[in-house]
C-alpha cells in the first residue's frame, strides 16, 4: 500500500493511536489501497474549505476496508467515510482520526444488467446517469445534476426535481462499524425526506438502481432539459449545494430570498445571487467563514419569520 507524506509524530493519546493505526494501515493493507497523511479537506470537498485529516484511506477493496474499520475501533480512533465532500463543510481544524473514502476502481464500478445498474457507493452520480441514458433507462435522469456519490446520496437520501434516490433504489450493500457486511432490499430500509439512518452507523458498498425502459433520445432530452433548468437556478461557484433543509413553511433558498440576505459576504463566503439556499465560495473563505454565514441566515429566519432552519449540509471537524 502507498502512503503519501512524511507523518509527523504528536502528541497526546490519540495521536499515538492514529501514528500506530497508520504504520499497521501501511503494513497490512493490498497494493490497491492508498493513505494519505495530513491530508487538507479542502481538496476533499466542493466547497473548497476545511482544515487537514489526520489520516485518509481511498480503500481499494472491501476486504481492506473492514480491516481498517476494525483496526481504528481497536485503537480507539473514531472514523468517518467521506463521499465526493459535495454535502460537506470540514471546519477549519481538520478531523481527528482517520477518513475512508471509496473512491477507487473496485467501488466507482458501474454495471448494467437488463433494467438495473450495479454500482459501487464510490460511483458518480453523473456517471450513472449517463450510464442509464446510454442504455436508454429512464428515471434516473435527476441524478445527473447532483454532484456526489452513490454513498454519499444514500446516506441522505439526495433528491432533485421531486424525486429521490430511494425512489430508484432496489438493493442495498452495507458494511457495519465490526466491517460485517450485509445486504438488504430498499423496502427494508427507513428513510424521509434527506435523510436514511442506517448509514449514521454503517458504511454504503454498493446499490442496485432500476430504470424504466425506454430509448436513449427520450432519456437525453429529458437529462438536458432537467440540466437546463439546474444551471439557471443554481450558482456554478463552488458551494456544498442547498446548505439547509427546506422547512415545511415556504424553501430555504425563497426565504433566504425575501429576507433579502442574497449577496451578503463574510469573508470568501457569499450568500449566492443566484439561488438563496446555496452559499458560494468566491475564493479564500474558510470554514469559519461560511459557518458565520449559515449562523447569521438562522438568526435572521429566526427573529423575522419565526422559522428555524436546520442544515441540509453535513458539518464536522474541528
Ligand atoms: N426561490 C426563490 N429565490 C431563491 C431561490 C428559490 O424565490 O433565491 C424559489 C423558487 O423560485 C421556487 C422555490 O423557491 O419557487 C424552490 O426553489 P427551487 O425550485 O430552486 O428548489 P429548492 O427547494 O430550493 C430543491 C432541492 C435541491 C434541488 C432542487 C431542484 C432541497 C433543500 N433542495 O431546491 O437540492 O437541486 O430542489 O430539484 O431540498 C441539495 O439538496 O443540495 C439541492 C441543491
Amino acid at each position: 500500500m502507498n502512503t503519501s507524506t512524511t507523518f509527523e509524530r504528536q502528541t497526546g493519546s490519540v495521536a499515538r493511536s492514529v501514528d500506530d493505526l497508520a504504520e499497521w494501515l501501511a503494513r497490512h493493507l493490498s497494493p490497491s489501497s492508498h493513505l494519505r497523511l495530513r491530508e487538507p479537506m479542502s481538496r476533499r470537498t466542493t466547497l473548497r474549505v476545511g482544515g487537514e485529516a489526520d489520516l485518509l484511506l481511498e480503500a481499494g477493496t472491501e476486504a481492506d476496508l473492514a480491516e481498517a474499520v476494525r483496526a481504528a475501533r481497536s485503537r480507539g480512533v473514531p472514523w468517518m467515510v467521506l463521499g465526493r465532500g459535495s454535502n460537506l463543510l470540514v471546519r477549519d481544524g481538520g478531523i481527528r482520526g482517520l477518513v475512508l473514502t471509496l473512491n477507487q476502481p473496485y467501488f466507482s464500478r458501474i454495471e448494467v444488467h437488463g433494467v438495473r445498474l450495479h454500482c459501487g457507493a464510490g460511483a458518480r452520480l453523473k456517471d450513472l446517469s449517463a450510464e442509464a441514458r446510454r442504455c436508454g433507462l429512464g428515471g434516473l435522469e435527476f441524478l445527473g445534476g447532483i454532484p456526489g456519490s452513490v454513498g454519499g446520496a444514500m446516506r441522505m437520501n439526495a433528491g432533485a426535481w421531486n424525486a429521490a434516490v430511494f425512489d430508484r433504489l432496489d438493493r442495498l450493500r452495507f458494511m457495519s462499524a465490526e466491517g460485517e457486511v450485509q445486504e438488504l432490499p430498499a423496502a427494508q430500509v427507513p428513510f424521509s425526506y434527506r435523510r436514511c439512518d442506517l448509514f449514521r452507523n454503517h458504511i454504503a458498498l454498493a446499490a442496485d438502481f432500476v430504470g424504466e425502459p425506454s430509448t436513449p433520445s427520450e432519456v437525453e432530452a429529458r437529462a438536458r432539459d432537467l440540466n437546463e433548468r439546474r444551471w439557471k437556478s443554481q450558482p456554478a461557484a463552488p458551494s456544498a449545494g442547498c446548505i439547509f433543509k427546506n422547512p415545511a413553511a415556504l424553501p430555504a433558498g425563497r426565504l433566504v430570498d425575501e429576507l433579502g440576505l442574497k449577496g451578503t459576504r463574510i469573508g470568501g463566503a457569499v450568500v449566492s445571487d443566484v439561488h438563496g439556499n446555496f452559499i458560494v465560495n468566491e475564493g479564500g473563505a474558510t470554514a469559519a467563514d461560511v459557518l458565520a454565514l449559515i449562523e447569521l441566515i438562522r438568526t435572521r429566519a429566526r427573529e423575522v419569520r419565526g422559522i428555524e432552519l436546520e442544515t441540509e449540509v453535513e458539518i464536522i471537524g474541528e
